[in-house]
């Protein structure tokens, strides 16, 4: 966990996940918990869901973590991720969460990944995960980190995780990320700064910038 803070801004103290998604939020207190960091979820804050109206995942996570920052006062953390297929001209992308609609069937915005290949005749199954990481601070200081895995679609396999996990296939593993532990699945090395999954990518990138090991 060495490095040089590029910003000189180092965080400590208490601290916004800006996320309403169990996953992330889950995910992300996995994360921090090395670093001794107070973590409250914009959802315990009652902070309100700002519409993401970016583009880009870095737009969508400057968003979510601009409000948040404001809104509570305090630094937030904010990941705009998604699932992005090739065959499908990056699709659902931005709109991963979207695919799933209101209820969150996640089954059935997988079943829709396989369909819209099926009916494209596609054989390429290769995608990947992104995750944008933005840390705000109240006063309107930003810092983006961004995080990629890429690997093959599979049919579903595994309950773990959240999300896409079960038809994603990591390079390099024979498992999906629904059949992996979230320790096998963020894959953190701190001694080589590496991870596996694209949050612990960008998670790790972050880290080396603005997080110090708890004492
Ligand atoms: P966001 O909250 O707009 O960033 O939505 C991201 C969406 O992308 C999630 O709801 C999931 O559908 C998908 N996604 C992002 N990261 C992962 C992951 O690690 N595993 C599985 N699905 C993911």
């Amino acid at each position: 966990m060495s490095g040089a803070p590029r910003s000189g801004r180092r965080l400590s103290g208490k601290v916004v996940i800006a996320t309403h998604n169990a996953g992330k939020l889950a995910e992300m207190r996995t994360l921090l918990a090395p670093f001794g960091i107070d973590a409250v979820s914009a959802g315990e804050l009652g902070l309100p869901e700002p519409e993401e109206t970016g583009t880009m995942f870095a737009e969508n996570a400057a968003i979510k973590a601009q409000a948040a920052a404001a809104a509570a006062g305090l630094p937030a953390f904010a990941d705009d991720s998604g699932l992005c297929v090739d065959a499908l001209d990056g699709a659902p992308g931005i709109f991963s969460a979207r695919w799933a609609g209101p209820a969150k069937d996640f089954a059935g915005a997988m079943a829709r990944i396989a369909s819209e290949l099926d009916g494209r005749g596609a054989t390429d199954r290769r995608a990947h995960f992104v995750s944008a990481l933005v840390l705000a601070w109240p006063d309107g200081h930003t810092e983006l980190f961004e995080g990629r895995v890429f690997g093959d679609l599979v049919e579903p396999r595994g309950s773990a995780g959240f999300g896409y996990d079960p038809i994603f296939r990591p390079d390099g593993h024979d498992r999906t990320f629904g059949e992996m532990t979230a320790d096998e699945k963020h894959g953190i090395d701190w001694l080589k700064g590496e991870g596996l999954s694209h949050r612990a990518r960008a998670f790790v990138a972050l880290s080396r910038a603005c997080l110090a090991p708890a004492r």
